[in-house]
């Protein structure tokens, strides 16, 4: 089963003697490799200190909505953005109610209103409350609105009742957690994708980039190989670690990246070109450190090939998607290389806005194909990655 390496698990703790059990489950999330924060309801806060769970998660646990220190910090429109999973664990049946009414008069409930990610929770109460039918009745709605329900197990109670209610184990709610990012959506099939900014040498010691930090595709391909795609990652240089169980080819060039796309994408049934490939190198590499010698120098400039035209353009092509970084006249810009490119899909994103696109971890998208445009939200890079996964999956399928 996949890792929870680089996942962003907000992890809500409402009232319940259950609450105990979430200082193991936060160790066994992290032990997978999650970053966890925590929300505590005031009601879990009578069963267990936000100091224990700072203390476990590494970061301040949120308990107010409307705490202006807080807020300034990180907020709940934040939290709920930089969730990949609020996880819910224990949630008692009062929390399932007013999630179920989409309640949000607390920082919990606000969260889970404002946050476009999945949604899990591992209902822990006594077992009459449980088989009352308001609760199944709620728990019902939930889970057609596609909230994960994770138990509960069966047994004794604190209480002294035996039945079904009891918060499940960390280990098995951590398992569930992990299958949550797994799928077989790509089974099969396999993915290239590019990542980063590419470096165009002037001399020894300079070059001409930009700011991609390579966080959009690299979220990508985590997303792809979860989906069970073989995934070829082609990245130019960035600071992020190779994701797990993926293929990674280092470039710096636009040359060398279109050198490794053509070698990659033999049998591919997917490429997406996410990396910000420089449109111009410089007409001349020198050897030697150019020298400052003259007040005002040129700097001669020649085209680079065009990776996903070139992708698009090969006889046997994969599904060939583009991003569009644009700051002006969205739309338009990206519908233009949408079709100048011949490309199935573009994703268009408007990188004039510092909050989305180069070097951010939100990221807000148009899906655009020749007959259709779909507004995505703002959302957390690795949360849009796995929508757009869903969506190329299903465009492949067909
Ligand atoms: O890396 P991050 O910091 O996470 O930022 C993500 C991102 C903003 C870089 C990413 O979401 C994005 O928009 N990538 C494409 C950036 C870009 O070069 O856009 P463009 O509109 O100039 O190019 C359109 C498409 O053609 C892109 O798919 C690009 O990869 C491709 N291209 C461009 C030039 C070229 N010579 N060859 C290409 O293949």
């Amino acid at each position: 089963m996949g890792s929870l390496v680089n996942k962003h698990v907000l992890m809500g703790v409402t009232g319940g003697i259950a609450a105990y059990k979430s200082a193991e489950l936060i160790r066994q999330l992290q032990k997978a490799g999650a970053t966890v924060r925590v929300i505590m309801t005031p009601a879990a806060q009578e069963f267990i200190t936000p100091l224990t769970l700072q203390a476990l998660s590494g970061y301040p646990v949120h308990t107010a909505l409307l705490d202006s220190a807080a807020e300034a910090a990180m907020g709940h429109i934040e939290l709920a953005r930089w969730a990949d999973l609020i996880l819910i664990a224990p949630a008692s049946a009062d929390f399932l109610a007013r999630l179920c009414h989409g309640e949000g008069g607390d920082l919990l409930g606000a969260v889970c209103l404002a946050s476009s990610c999945t949604i899990a929770v591992a209902p822990a109460m006594n077992q009459a409350m449980w088989a009352n039918a308001s609760t199944q009745k709620n728990v019902n709605n939930l889970n057609s609105r596609g909230i994960k329900i994770i138990g509960p197990g069966e047994g004794y109670q604190a209480c002294g009742d035996v039945g079904a209610g009891r918060m499940e184990e960390p280990d098995l709610i951590t398992d569930q957690v992990k299958a949550l990012f797994t799928s077989n959506l790509l089974d099969g099939k396999k993915v290239v994708i590019t990542a980063g900014p590419t470096r165009e040498a002037l001399d020894p010691v300079r070059y001409i980039s930009n700011h991609s930090s390579g966080k959009m595709g690299y979220a990508l391909a985590v997303a792809a190989v979860e989906a069970g795609a073989e995934t070829i990652l082609i990245s130019g240089p960035v600071n992020l670690q190779a994701p797990e169980r993926v293929t990674i080819m280092h470039v710096v060039s636009a040359q060398d990246l279109l050198d490794a796309s053509l070698e990659a994408v033999v049998d591919a049934d997917i490429f997406i070109a996410a990396a910000a490939v420089a449109d111009y190198r410089p007409a001349h590499n020198a050897h030697q450190k150019i020298k400052k010698n003259d007040d005002n120098i040129s700097l001669a400039l020649t085209k680079n090939p065009d990776i996903v035209a070139t992708i698009a353009s090969l006889e046997k092509r994969p599904f060939t998607v583009g991003f569009a970084a644009e700051t002006n006249d969205l739309e338009n810009h990206a519908r233009k290389k949408l079709n100048n490119k011949k490309l199935d899909l573009v994703i268009a994103n408007d990188v004039s806005n510092q909050s989305i696109g180069f070097n951010s971890d939100d990221n807000q998208v148009t899906i655009i194909t020749n007959d259709s445009t779909e507004k995505l939200p703002l959302m957390s890079k690795g949360t849009l990655a796995i929508h757009l996964i869903r969506h190329l999956a299903s465009c492949v399928s067909k």
